[in-house]
Parts: C-alpha cells; structure tokens; sequence
C-alpha cells in the first residue's frame, strides 16, 4: 500500500461516517445543522483521523472500530476551525476553499455550530456501538479528547496564540503555544487510535507519545512556512493571515531557513520513535513524510 491508497481508503471511511453522526438538514433548527455539515463535511486533509486509522492499524485495531475516535476528533478540529476564523479571533474569510462559516451563515450561527460539533465529537465517543466496548478504554478516549481539547490544550493554545498576537515571543514560548494549540489534539488522535486496539500497552503510548509530539509540533511549523510561501487557491485559505495580523510563528522567530531546518530536525526525530515498530506501522511513517512535505 501507499500513502495515496492508505489516505483515499481512511478518507472515504471518515467522510461516510461524518455524514452518518451530523444531524440532517432538513431537521430542525434546520440553519444550524446545515452549518454543522458546511464547516465538516467535504473539504479538509483530515490529517486527525488518518492518525487515528494509522495509530490504530499500527497495533492490529479492527478499522470499524476506529471510525467514532477518526470522527470525534475531526469534528473538534472542525470546530476549532469555525471558531478560529471568527471576527473576535482570526477573522478570516476562507477556509477549505470556501467562505468560512461565519460568511456563508452568520457570526451567531457559526458559533452556534462550533459549540454543536463539540458536543457531538463526545456523543459519538459515548455512543458508538462499532468502538472498542471495554467501558474503562472508552472513558478513557472521551479524558484524552477532552483535556486536548480544552484551556490545557487547543482552547488554552487558541487564548495564549490571541494573547501573542503582536508580541515577541521566545522560542520556548512559541514551542509551547504550538503544543497545546494544534500538538494536544494531534496526540490525542495517535492516542485514541492506539486505545481502539485490543493489544495497546502503555509502553506503545509512550513511543506513540513521542511520535506525536514530533509530527503535531512538525504540523504547525509547516502551516506557518504555508502562510508564507504558499497561495490562496492552493491553501485554500488565506496566504499572509499570520503576517497580517502579527502573529508569532516559526517562520517570524527564525525565518524561513531556520523554520524549515527545524521542520527536518522534527521529522527525523518523528521516524526515529517508529523504530520499534514493524511495517503496521508504515501509515504513520508515511504520515510523518506527508506533514513535512504537504502543500496545502
Ligand atoms: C489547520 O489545520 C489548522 C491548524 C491546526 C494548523 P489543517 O491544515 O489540518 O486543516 P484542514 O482540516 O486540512 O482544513
Ligand atoms: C489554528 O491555527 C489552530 C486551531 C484552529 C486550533 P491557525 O490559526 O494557524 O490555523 P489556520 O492557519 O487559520 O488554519
Ligand atoms: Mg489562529
Ligand atoms: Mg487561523
Ligand atoms: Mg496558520
């Protein structure tokens, strides 16, 4: 298999399985479910879930298992995203290639549809029959998922991003911003795909730890030399955001040279923590390469 095969495969599996947990449309508050599905369904690299089927895969999960943890943490990410582009935060108006939720609907709407996804990434982690049923792992993925999810992980990193915008921040300070704000939700992915396998040890949690680690830092360095040096119709959103609202990134501490040498040096570290692993868990590997190297 490659990369290509692995991610077409897992793709078509999260989008039939966002479509199946996402309200109607034609139900009512009608509005609010219709932005629901705009900002989820459809668009996106889903990077998350992919980890979720690879981590997974990696430990010999059964792949219908995994579809509730790949959707969950897609539908937080999603509304982190919504939440994200607002006029109060990022205020931006494209997203997936499209405009963002708060144009095509409205700022209340938008809102309205971040705190719903959120809500139903944890119904999803509470009431999928096909999941793992021991109810002790089960708990577990809805704690992993909620403390990446809240002020001591991507809501803390969005107000301490909010808090920077304009200020010099060292570069221990930029690591951990990065950390809680795209890191935490891009480990509990690894983590929960890993928790959806039978054979899962705490000592494959703590190689996959690393791993994650690696890859999530990996994720917003790259998306910071996007900002930079991709354009719009290829990112799909709007290039020079960070510049334009002087944010503190990677590519503002150390350039462009120095994001991307320390873009290698993550990369690296993220393949060595595989070692242990045997060809399962290639989709990581492959994983790894394509967060370093993707153009949108
Ligand atoms: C964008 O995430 C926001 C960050 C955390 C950097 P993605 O680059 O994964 O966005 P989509 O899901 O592919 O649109
Ligand atoms: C957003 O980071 C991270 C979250 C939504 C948690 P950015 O603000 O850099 O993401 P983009 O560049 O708008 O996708
Ligand atoms: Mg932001
Ligand atoms: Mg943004
Ligand atoms: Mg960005």
């Amino acid at each position: 298999m490659t990369l290509k095969a692995f991610s077409a495969e897992c793709q078509a599996r999260v989008e039939a399985a966002l479509a199946h947990w996402l309200p109607s449309a034609e139900e009512a508050p009608a509005r609010l479910h219709e932005a629901m599905r705009y900002a989820s369904l459809d668009g996106g690299k889903r990077v998350r879930p992919l980890l979720v089927y690879a981590a997974g895969g990696a430990l010999g999960a059964d792949q219908a298992a995994l579809d509730g943890p790949a959707c969950a943490v897609e539908f937080i990410h999603a509304y982190s995203l919504v939440h994200d582009d607002l006029p109060a935060m990022d205020d931006d108006d494209l997203r997936r290639g499209k405009p963002t939720c708060h144009k095509a609907f409205d700022e209340a709407t938008a809102i309205l549809a971040g705190d719903a996804l959120q809500t139903l990434a944890f119904e999803v982690l509470a009431n999928d029959a096909a999941m793992l049923t021991d109810p002790t792992r089960r708990l577990r993925m809805v704690a992993e998922l909620a403390l990446a999810s809240g002020s001591g992980g991507m809501a803390g990193g969005q107000a301490i991003d909010i808090a920077a915008e304009g200020r010099h921040l060292g570069l221990d300070e930029l690591a951990h911003m990065h950390r809680l704000k795209t890191g935490a939700l891009i480990r509990a992915s690894v983590r929960l795909g890993a928790l959806s396998a039978p054979a899962y040890t705490e000592a494959h949690g703590a190689l996959l730890d690393e791993y994650a680690a690696c890859i999530g830092l990996a994720f917003q360095i790259r998306d910071d030399i996007l900002d930079v040096e991709a354009d719009t119709a290829t990112l799909g959103k709007t290039q020079g955001s960070d510049q334009a609202r002087n944010k503190p990134t990677y590519t503002s501490l150390l350039g462009l040279t120095g994001a991307k040498d320390k873009l290698r040096e993550v990369h690296t570290a993220a393949l060595a923590s595989l070692d242990g692993f045997d060809t399962a868990a290639d989709p990581l590997r492959w994983l790894a390469d394509y967060i370093v190297e993707r153009g949108n």
